[in-house]
């Protein structure tokens, strides 16, 4: 608030300009400051024996106040006519405004390239609020070598922080044990010879919130589910009507058997009742003397996983119990041998995402990811896409993000011919990804990743001249190209390549 004051006073400082006095005598004392300002700085030069840092610039062509006259543009002389034009006109002539960006909530990835800025990422934070953005799951495609598993590695990592969990259901390579190690959580090797051991059967503790008979129910259906996706990859074929019954039957079986010596249900008990021709039309009742014949394929295809190359791994009580708490939790299947048509990995991925997912559906878990990594593997099984696609359903509610890694978005078409059943649940599993993230793809491989992901030709363009870490995100709709930056720690526990040099 400015002093007023209606006399003059008079001073001896030059400093000091009064109230009330003319403009020419205002003038006079600005120059009567300015003099004494310069006569006191040389003194001081003078005392310290030093020239002042600045009187080695030469002097400004134009004082601090900028230009004078009013070529300066300052003041409201300048006035020039409103301009109108449509956005479209707008993004033609400014064509370097770059995405806004996502916000700052969410967890650091590394540099928006186009916006210069830093790029953060949480499916969190995005839902709900960005338009489109209808649920936090995540497909992350790219040719090998390219940095998809790191960036999966850095994202679990640094999710960690913010206090969400990892689980890894199925890790063909065994990559991500040392991460699991490092952050305190637990990897568990299955393999022939290897002491781990899951019962898929296993039921997960009930939820607080779920009424007893209710769990009971849900269970149940869980390990139908399950039994009917291993038949189904075994057989390599859809289960007949019948052959429904026989397992719903088996299961009741088995499980009244195993209530009886007090322990959980095994895979060996629903084999033996898919065995026993005759207990099977006992149990069935109505339906006797039809079960035991419908139920021999079946009891074939439960043999592999109690006798055949898996045995012992999914048929004993788990050596492992599910830990809510642990920050990370991997199933490591490294070690399971390369079978030359993939289906011992899918049975285990089977038996170890069911033993997992059960214990996944407590709605109180908080936030945590589902990473499939190396998910390419698992495409062309369609009881496989099938459980992944009934978990991803749930798992928005239950606060569950997943990530599904792949190499080239042809895999999602090579789950079957167009029409059929596995084209379409991979279809739809790309559909329930709000975030795609792509790295480099083969030239060849463009069209299909343009058209299933509808990309401009600039972004299309883009795709093949990434380089390692470079990804184009596409989240509900918007663009961006990120280079996603590793921390020193983190690429020495990511380094995939240690075992090629
Ligand atoms: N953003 C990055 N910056 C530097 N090196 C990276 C980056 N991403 C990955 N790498 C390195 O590249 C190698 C291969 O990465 P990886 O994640 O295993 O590839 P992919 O899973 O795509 O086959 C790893 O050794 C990793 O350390
Ligand atoms: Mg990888």
């Amino acid at each position: 608030m400015p002093h007023r004051r209606t006399t003059t006073n008079a001073t001896a400082s030059a400093l000091f300009t009064p109230h009330g006095i003319n403009r020419a005598q205002r003038r006079t004392l600005r120059k009567q400051a300015a003099r004494a300002e310069a006569r006191a700085r040389a003194a001081a030069d003078t005392a310290t024996g030093q020239d002042s840092a600045e009187a080695v610039f030469p002097d400004a062509v134009y004082p601090p106040a900028g230009r004078p006259g009013p070529a300066s543009a300052r003041g409201s002389r300048l006035t020039l006519p409103a301009h109108r034009m449509t956005t479209a006109v707008a993004s033609g002539a400014y064509p370097f405004l770059a995405e806004g960006g996502l916000g700052a909530d969410g967890i650091y990835i590394g540099r928006d390239l186009h916006a210069e800025g830093s790029f953060v990422f949480d499916p969190f934070a995005l839902y709900g609020k960005v338009d489109g953005f209808t649920n936090p799951n995540l497909l992350l495609a790219g040719v090998i070598g390219q940095g998809k598993s790191a960036l999966a590695k850095s994202l679990a990592l640094r999710s960690v922080a913010f206090g969400y969990r990892v689980y890894i259901p199925c890790d063909p390579k065994g990559e991500w044990t040392p991460v699991a190690q490092a952050l305190g959580g637990t990897a568990i090797a299955l393999g022939p010879g290897l002491p781990g051991r899951l019962n898929p059967l296993d039921a997960a503790p009930r939820p607080h919130s779920v009424a007893e008979a209710e769990w009971e129910s849900e269970v149940r259906k869980r390990r139908l589910l399950l039994l009917g996706s291993l038949a189904r990859t075994v057989l390599g074929r859809d289960l007949l009507p019948m052959e429904h019954t026989v397992l719903d039957v088996a299961l009741g079986i088995a499980v009244a058997q195993a209530a009886a010596r007090a322990r959980p249900p095994l895979l060996g008990d629903v084999a033996h009742a898919l065995a026993d021709g005759p207990g099977l039309d006992l149990a069935g009742g109505l339906l006797a003397g039809r079960l035991g014949d419908a139920a021999r394929d079946l009891a074939h295809a439960m043999r592999r996983l109690v006798h055949g190359d898996l045995a012992g791994m999914f048929d004993a009580p788990s050596t492992s119990m599910f830990d809510p708490y642990a920050p990370v939790l991997s199933i490591d299947l490294s070690r399971l041998g390369a079978g030359a048509d993939d289906t011992a990995l899918v049975l285990a991925m089977t038996c170890a995402s069911a033993w997992m997912e059960a214990a996944l559906t407590d709605p109180y878990g908080g936030r945590r990811w589902v990473i499939y990594d190396e998910a390419w593997r698992l495409m062309r099984h369609p009881a496989l896409l099938m459980r992944m696609q009934a978990q991803w359903k749930l798992s928005r509610g239950l606060g569950i993000a997943n990530l599904m890694v792949i190499h080239r978005l042809s895999d999602l078409l090579t789950a079957g011919d167009a029409g059929s059943q596995g084209r379409a649940l991979a279809e739809g599993l790309l559909a329930d990804c709000s975030t795609r993230v792509i790295y480099r793809q083969e030239t060849d491989q463009l069209p299909a990743a343009a058209s299933l992901l509808g990309l401009t030709s600039v972004e299309s363009g883009a795709l093949s001249h990434l380089t390692r870490g470079r990804g184009l995100w596409k989240v509900a709709g918007r663009s961006f190209v990120v280079q996603h930056h590793l921390h020193p720690h983190e690429q020495s526990l990511f380094d995939t390549d240690a075992r090629f040099r």
